[in-house]
């Protein structure tokens, strides 16, 4: 009987797209999925480090892992992805039953370290990080069939103070836009309705003297491409051109995500953002004109080192003015090897989570506000699932990146259909289904 694999995935979707990776490396030797992690012949987990708690998450599962091999010694236990680098010598010294150490940049000798972990009792390990390996010629295994994650571009040279990243992906370097206009193609012909590009630092796309916005354009371009997404981009790379593109092709999402930080400009500074909060500001005003009922959604860190109360309230005054339309807010974790982690004016624990809290409450009020300013109108909506609420309702998104729950009627799964918002409430809105034609 052919081996079978169960992989668990941490982390951001650059992640779910490796895993997928992953996936399709260990199909084409032979391996089956396994539908439980009791009954895999081999384990794998793709690691995330950004925060201290991503990093717990994976410790538990480690000691989980560990009782498994316990009762089953035979089955062999990987660890993939960002924390590799750091958990290598943890592992090596600490936890003998992790058979398989491979960093982000290392998928591509899976096969041959899974052969050679066979035969040699000792650990296999690879954590290199490649300046140039963008797996163009690897196709994912993939399994939802509405959005496909495609991989453009890997690494981070940004350096902001705060973040792991660079150092647990290493250097910025882009695919072909070639490779990936055909894995969009391909994509498409197996029916995914919905394409989101994916890096690090996704509008930083660089090949040949082709820019983002022109791998934009090519695929916005491409027969059969309903919708298309990208994550996550960083605000200095948002250029005029990007948006002018995205005005032009109504498949393109309606949509950025704009992570902010912080508001003010010592922090900002200190975070080696690159950008001043006048400068964010602006940006995201000359967004709102340029895309009129764009969705613009933020990342904030609150109790950086160094941030005073002051400095706080820069960050709310940035909230009020551009009332983003939904936030991912974050209490600082220091992270080993990054420049912020050596500073020591650190905030304490419990102003960090009061900072949180006046965070998530505001945006709360802004999400409303913004969702509100929908209601009347008349949106595509692409049908993604069935509502948690009630079998009879359907969930999709709206171009600007918001769920809406309206009544299935003659709706399918994968369709795009014209929704009219109704009522906003909580973080979702509530339609009612125009027709199922498909709206432009
Ligand atoms: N490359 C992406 C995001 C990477 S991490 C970008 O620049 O947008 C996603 C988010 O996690 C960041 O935007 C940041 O808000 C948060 N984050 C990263 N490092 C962090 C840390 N050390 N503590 C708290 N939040 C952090
Ligand atoms: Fe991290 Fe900054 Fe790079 Fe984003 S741009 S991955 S926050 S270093
Ligand atoms: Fe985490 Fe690595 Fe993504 S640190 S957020 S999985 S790039």
């Amino acid at each position: 009987m052919n081996p079978s694999y169960f992989i668990e995935t941490y982390g951001c979707q650059m992640n779910v797209a490796d895993s997928e990776l992953v996936e399709g490396l260990l199909q084409k030797q032979g391996y089956t999925q396994s539908k439980s992690l009791e009954a895999a012949d081999v384990i794998f987990v793709n690691t995330c480090s950004v925060r201290e708690h991503a990093e717990e998450k994976v410790h538990s599962q480690l000691g989980r892992y560990d009782l498994i091999k316990q009762k089953r010694p035979d089955v062999l236990i990987g660890v993939l992805g960002c924390m590799a680098q750091s958990l290598k010598h943890d592992i090596l010294e600490n936890r003998p039953y992790v058979d398989i150490v491979l960093g982000p940049d290392s998928y591509r000798r899976l096969p041959e370290l899974l052969a050679r972990k066979q035969t040699i009792a000792k650990s296999q390990v690879d954590t290199t990080l490649s300046k140039f390996e963008v797996y163009d010629d690897l196709f994912p295994s993939r399994k939802e069939g509405i959005n496909a994650w495609i991989s453009i571009m890997r690494g981070c040279d940004k350096f902001c103070t705060f973040c792991i990243v660079p150092f647990t992906r290493g250097r910025e370097r882009s695919r072909s836009i070639h490779g990936i206009v055909s894995e969009v193609k391909q994509a498409v012909s197996e029916g995914f309705v919905e394409i989101t590009l994916l890096g690090q630092n996704v509008n930083s796309y660089k090949h040949e003297g082709k820019e983002f916005h022109d791998l934009l354009e090519s695929v916005a371009q491409i027969d059969g491409v309903k919708r298309i997404r990208y994550t996550s981009p960083h605000p200095q790379d948002i250029t005029d051109p990007l948006l002018d593109v995205m005005a032009t092709y109504p498949n393109i999402c309606n949509y950025i995500h704009l992570p902010l930080q912080a508001g003010a400009d010592s922090i900002l500074k200190r975070m080696n953002r690159t950008y001043t909060k006048e400068q964010f500001i602006r940006l995201a005003d000359r967004i709102r004109q340029k895309l009129p009922n764009v969705g613009i959604s933020t990342d904030i860190i609150v109790g950086f080192p160094g941030e005073k109360t002051s400095d706080f309230a820069e960050t709310i005054d940035v909230m009020n003015h551009v009332k983003f339309d939904s936030a991912f807010n974050f209490k600082y974790s220091p992270r080993r090897g990054t420049k912020a982690a050596e500073y020591d004016d650190r905030v304490p624990e419990d102003e960090k989570q009061a900072r949180l809290i006046k965070v998530i409450e505001l945006q709360k009020t802004h999400t409303l506000e913004r969702n509100k300013s929908f209601i009347g109108r008349v949106e595509s909506v692409l049908v993604e699932k069935e509502s948690k609420r009630s079998k009879d309702q359907w969930v999709g998104r709206i171009d600007a990146n918001k769920w809406v729950i309206f009544d299935k009627g003659i709706a399918q799964i994968k369709d795009i259909v014209s929704v009219e918002i109704i009522e906003a409430k909580g973080v979702s809105l509530h339609g009612k289904l125009i027709n199922k034609a498909e709206a432009a």
